[in-house]
Formats: structure tokens, C-alpha cells, sequence
């Protein structure tokens, strides 16, 4: 096993008026990945993130980054970590070129004119170098916090909703930038709540919730474990409840008794299966259907089903026991 990048244990958080940010969250980061954390709003996301980088004390527990106690090597660690945070936070009088020079210098970097050419280009603010930053829209604005964080060669990049708010045109160039980014060998933990962007990025979820880290895996492995297959019947005739000899399924009736809906399986294969012996199943029962749709869940519907337990329970999902 590589060694992590950044390894947390136990991190917990309680704001001054008594708001329990963080539960105890355990997470380990492995050099190189996108790690995609999603969660609702005040899920805790932010408050993680502020405490790697040092912008929220932790009420407890431990950080280490790249082998080393973050807390203890503060000074020398925190400059190989970038932030781009979720607000937008800098001196709006300020010209893009010398906001991006002085993040450089802030963490104690020589000045390095070829790489701030470089990162302003390659977010194509080069043009609007001179331009001062309240004169520029909201998507530059993120492009300018994006530029400062890269200004000093983050190996452990933060990206805290990079594209809320963003059109979709900036929102593709933004994941083309941190396709870049990991082809240069960044790790990067960005956090959001577009699933759409979890699925397209990253190598592994993580889904908080309430302060809690409810499940991690890889994307694919959590799609496979969880994912769930709908199909969907529409009958020719309404049905007023689900005939008894089909109780054992996973069924339930839509649309005033129209539409019969398959919605379960292992994500094995096993929810084709049944879709497809109910659908001989109906015929040998004389029920007719006119139309059949499948499809299988995406990591919204898992994501979604999983916050919605942790409200029921208020208790972490076991890895495996959310299956
Ligand atoms: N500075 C703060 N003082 C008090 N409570 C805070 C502060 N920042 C965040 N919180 C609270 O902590 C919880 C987690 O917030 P946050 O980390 O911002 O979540 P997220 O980024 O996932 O939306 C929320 O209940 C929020 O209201
Ligand atoms: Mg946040």
C-alpha cells in the first residue's frame, strides 16, 4: 500500500454556538486520485476542507500530510496544499496578475514570473492580466482563485464547489483543467454537489452527511454495489393493487395504477433478470403492457437514497451494510 497523502482520523468540529461540523471523520487520501466528497449543504464539507488548510481549528483528532503531522509541521506542509475556496474571497481592486504573484509569495515561493504566465494562460486570463478582479464576471473570478491556488505547485489540491454557480462551458474547461492537473500528478479532493461532476472526475466518492462520512469507494465499486435497476410497465389496463402472486418482488404501482414499477436487484445483473421473468410472469398472468423502460440508477439515485437514510437513522452507514 502507497503511503496516503493525506490521512485524518477522527477529525471532529464544534462551532462555537455548539454546531457539530464534523462527527469524527476518518479519511485517507492516496497520492494522485480525485477524490470527489459529496454532501448537502452543511453536510461539513467546507469545515473538512478549512481544517486541512488550517482555516477552522479542529475540536479534536489527527491530520497527517504527506507522512507527517500536519499540526506540527504546519509551515513547511501547507505550502504544497492549494485552496480554491468556495467563496469568492480577495481584494477586488487588486489586478488578476498580482493577486496570482502574491499567493506565490504568501506561502514563502520565489517569484516565478514563467509560472504565472503559464497558469494565467492556461485559464486564459493571460488577456485579462492588467484587468482588475471586480471588473471581471463570476466565472473569471473562480478562474482567478483557480490560478491562485496553482500559482505556487499545490501537490494536494482543494477545489470547494469549483463550478457552483458556473455556466456549463466554464463548468466543462474546469474539468479539462483538473484532467491537467492530475496528468501532472496532483491529487485532488474536490467537493459537490453535482453528481453529474462526481461521476464525470473523480476515482473515488465519499458521501458525508450531518458531519459523517457515510460511505467511500470507488466510484465504479459503489455504482456496482449500489446501483439499482428500474423497470418500468405500462399496462393497458390500470391495476387497482399489485396482484398478490407478484408481492414478493420489488414492486409498486404508478400513475394511478398505469405504470407497474420494478425498482431493486443486486446491481449483479440480478434486477435484469427479474425485469425480465416479470415481464413473462404479467403475460402468463394475462396482464397486458404496452411499453417497457429500464434503466439503471445512477450515483444521484445512490447518493440521494443514502442521505435520506442517514436522516431516518442519524447513525453512519457501515461500509457493505448500506448494500
Ligand atoms: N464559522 C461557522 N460558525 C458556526 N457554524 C458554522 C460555521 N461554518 C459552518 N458552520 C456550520 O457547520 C455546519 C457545516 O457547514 P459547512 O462545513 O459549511 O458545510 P458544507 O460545506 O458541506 O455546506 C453547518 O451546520 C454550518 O451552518
Ligand atoms: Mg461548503
Amino acid at each position: 500500500m502507497p503511503e496516503p497523502i493525506l490521512d485524518i482520523r477522527n477529525l471532529t468540529k464544534t462551532y462555537k454556538r455548539g454546531t457539530v461540523a464534523l462527527a469524527g471523520v476518518d479519511l485517507t487520501i492516496q497520492r494522485g486520485e480525485i477524490f470527489a466528497l459529496l454532501g448537502p449543504n452543511g453536510a461539513g464539507k467546507t469545515t473538512l476542507i478549512g481544517a486541512v488548510c488550517g482555516l477552522v481549528r479542529p475540536s479534536g483528532g489527527e491530520m497527517f500530510a504527506f507522512g507527517e503531522d500536519l499540526q506540527r509541521h504546519w509551515r513547511r506542509l501547507r505550502r504544497r496544499i492549494g485552496l480554491v475556496p468556495q467563496e469568492l474571497s480577495f481584494d477586488m481592486f487588486d489586478t488578476v496578475i498580482r493577486s496570482v504573484r502574491y499567493s506565490r509569495g504568501m506561502f514563502g515561493l520565489a517569484p516565478d514570473e514563467r509560472r504565472i504566465e503559464e497558469v494565467l494562460r492556461s485559464l486564459s486570463l493571460w488577456d485579462k492580466r492588467n484587468a482588475r478582479i471586480r471588473e471581471l464576471s463570476g466565472g473569471m473570478k473562480r478562474r482567478v482563485l483557480i490560478a491562485k491556488a496553482l500559482a505556487h505547485d499545490p501537490d494536494l489540491l482543494f477545489l470547494d464547489e469549483p463550478t457552483a454557480g458556473v455556466d456549463v462551458e466554464l463548468r466543462r474547461d474546469m474539468w479539462r483543467q483538473i484532467d491537467a492537473l492530475r496528468e501532472r500528478g496532483t491529487t485532488i479532493i474536490l467537493t459537490t454537489h453535482y453528481i453529474e461532476e462526481a461521476e464525470e472526475m473523480a476515482d473515488r466518492v465519499g458521501v458525508i452527511d450531518q458531519g459523517r462520512i457515510l460511505l467511500v469507494d470507488d466510484k465504479a465499486a459503489m455504482m456496482t454495489k449500489l446501483g439499482r435497476m428500474e423497470g418500468r410497465f405500462t399496462l393497458a389496463q390500470p391495476l387497482a393493487s399489485v396482484p398478490d402472486a407478484l408481492g414478493a418482488l420489488p414492486l409498486a404501482l404508478e400513475e394511478d395504477g398505469s405504470v407497474l414499477v420494478y425498482r431493486g436487484g443486486d446491481g449483479q445483473g440480478q434486477g435484469r433478470r427479474q425485469v425480465a421473468e416479470l415481464a413473462q410472469t404479467l403475460t402468463r398472468m394475462d396482464i397486458a403492457f404496452i411499453g417497457l423502460e429500464t434503466r439503471q440508477s445512477s450515483l444521484e439515485d445512490i447518493f440521494v437514497n443514502l442521505v435520506e437514510r442517514n436522516e431516518e437513522h442519524h447513525t453512519p452507514i457501515e461500509e457493505g451494510a448500506a448494500a
